[in-house]
């Protein structure tokens, strides 16, 4: 097992940049709650703990989240980074003030005032160095043992306890706008908690297809269900290694795909993977549940309860068993085992009689989902993640209650970019790694109001010209997502010499790292005006494109 640092969550925007800071230089390290009592994170071993940044405030006595003085008891080093400085300041009997006119948000400049290890190789006592603030609160007193190591004019900017191997910086090490921010966050994991620093794709890749034998155990099938998209892809090269034969790789055309998605899915598949595909099509029975429906919440509820409704006539028929045997309740009580397999997967919603027991789950049968690391940080972080209130998007939070099918999720500790780098390790090809990421309720949330199979077309011909024009311009891999949107408008418009009343389309195109946040794509006017053109001249129908070139935050990705 890897040596383990936990990054308690107080709130920060920026907490998951500390695992990510930390896995790059080598120490796995995981997100929890700040909630997490100290007997459970004593339970997990770690070898170092960092209290992250939160928007609370602890001046002013207001009950907040507190440190509990027994994290630093411990016996391991603790590093405190901006709330979490003052959190440890204030459990251990310092003081936290309002900061008064002098808050500081973004970059400052720190004076190091002495050596300390969290300094060594990068800063030397006197210097001045750039990082970046965002407080409004600060360590007034600083606890018994401690000492300032660095300043800002108006704030302890960093303090050590050496002897309990304790530290606070008042700025964020975590973000790019701290010029040595990593350096430091490896000298705390490497120098500091003596990490050995040996967390790697590779050891990742091979502990991970044990856990995964460990988990469907030596009679246990798999079934994945591919979108077509990188994470799926990674979950099922990982699976077929740890399991071979017994994966089945599942593809559904919902019926919301892009133009030629589900070919190019079947191509990239053989090509690239070399594994069977089973390619079901269910297109009608999306459509139809669909029918009428305009509220997005309500879409993506409809779509993920079928597409599980998909998963388990599949299993049920490779099982050999009959649906209408199920439906019907007459299924052999061998064939479903009750809840044998792991708590995740006995679920809720028993109320209709079409379903399953659903006290049951059926045995040695998992579904493996890609899911990732930021979208389960959202799901259990104790207040909330931005997709919980504003959209139930993503793997963990789609998934019906009912589902009888029990989880593997092997990627659900790696961030994208290591999903990537995972990829390549297990020797998928380029094109597949760094496909643009498709939502799967599909087009689904790209056509607000009502969907219909003609406007599902309409929008497959305009969104096909946006991504050919794009891979022509070199343009596609600048981009993290680009597609069309079919808006619920239309407009006056004049073709030839007629008036036309047609509907509208917006691009949208956006740079992102993770998809947290993003840029609306820099694309060039002439770029722009060629897709337009085209799609207004070859896609009847349409009279008019806009570009969408507003940022996430404050708007999303998607426009549903
Ligand atoms: P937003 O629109 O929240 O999207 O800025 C961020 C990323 O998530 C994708 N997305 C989804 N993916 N199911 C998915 O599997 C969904 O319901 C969903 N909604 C948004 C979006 O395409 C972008 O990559």
């Amino acid at each position: 097992m890897h040596e383990l640092v936990l990054i308690l969550d107080y709130g920060s925007q920026f907490t998951q940049l500390i695992a990510r800071r930390l896995r790059e230089v080598g120490c796995y390290a995981e997100v929890v709650p700040c909630t997490t009592a100290t007997e459970e994170i004593t339970r997990r071993e770690p070898k170092a703990l960092v209290l992250s940044g939160g928007p609370n405030s602890l001046a002013g006595g207001e009950k907040q989240y507190k440190a509990d003085s027994g994290l630093f008891a411990l016996g391991v080093p603790v590093l405190g980074i901006c709330y979490g400085q003052q959190a440890m300041a204030e459990a251990l009997g310092g003081t936290v003030a309002e900061g008064g006119n002098r808050r500081e948000f973004g970059r400052a400049s720190v004076k190091v005032l002495r050596d300390s290890p969290l300094f060594e190789g990068v800063w030397r006592t006197g210097e001045s160095h750039e990082v970046w603030m965002s407080h409004g609160d600060k360590v007034q007193t600083l606890p018994q043992g401690f000492t300032p190591i660095a300043e800002t004019g108006s704030a302890v900017a960093a303090m050590a306890d050496e002897s309990r191997q304790l530290y606070g910086v008042q700025f964020h090490p975590e973000v790019v706008h701290t010029p040595a921010g990593t350096e430091l966050l490896r000298n705390f994991a490497l120098r500091i908690a003596r990490l050995r620093g040996d967390w790697t794709m590779d050891s990742f890749a091979s502990e991970s297809v044990a856990a995964i034998r460990g988990q469907v155990g030596g009679a246990g099938r798999v079934l994945c269900a591919l979108s077509g998209g990188v994470d799926s892809a990674v979950t099922a090269a990982l699976v077929h290694k740890a399991i071979g034969d017994r994966l089945v790789c599942v593809f559904v055309d919902t019926g919301l795909l892009r133009q030629g998605e589900r070919q190019e899915v079947e191509r990239l598949f053989a090509e690239g993977l070399g594994l069977p595909l089973r390619v079901v099509d269910a297109s009608a029975q999306f459509l139809s549940v669909l029918d009428g429906i305009s509220d997005s919440e309500d879409k993506r509820k409809r779509i993920g309860n079928t597409f599980i409704e998909v998963f388990e006539r599949e299993v049920n028929q490779l099982r050999g068993v009959n649906s209408a045997d199920i439906d019907s309740g007459t299924t052999d009580s061998d064939t479903i085992s009750s809840g044998d397999i792991h708590s995740g997967s006995t679920n809720l919603g028993k109320t209709s009689p079409a379903n399953i027991d659903s006290e049951r789950t059926i045995a040695n049968w998992f579904l493996a989902q890609g899911t990732l690391y930021p979208d389960v940080i959202e799901s259990v972080s104790f207040h909330g993640g931005p997709s919980h209130t504003i959209k139930s998007h993503h793997n963990v939070g789609g998934l019906p209650e009912r589902m009888k099918l029990a989880l593997v999720e092997p990627l659900r500790t790696l961030f994208k970019d290591e999903v990537r780098a995972l990829g390549a390790l297990l020797g998928l090809p380029h094109e597949f790694l760094w496909r643009h990421p498709f939502p799967g309720p599909g087009l689904a949330i790209r056509i607000p109001g009502v969907v219909t199979a003609d406007r599902v077309t309409l929008l497959q011909q305009a969104d096909a010209i946006f991504l050919e024009e794009l891979r022509a311009a070199n343009l596609y891999d600048q981009t993290w997502q680009a597609f069309a949107v079919l808006l619920p408008v239309r407009s006056v418009g004049v073709m030839g010499d007629a008036r036309s009343y047609d509907e509208a389309i917006a691009l949208r195109a956006v740079t992102a790292t993770d998809g947290m946040t993003a840029e609306a794509a820099p694309l060039p006017h002439a770029f722009l005006n060629r897709v337009a053109t085209r799609i207004v001249n070859e896609v009847r129908g349409i009279n008019r494109v806009v570009y969408d070139i507003t940022s996430k935050p404050p708007g999303t990705i998607e426009w549903e």
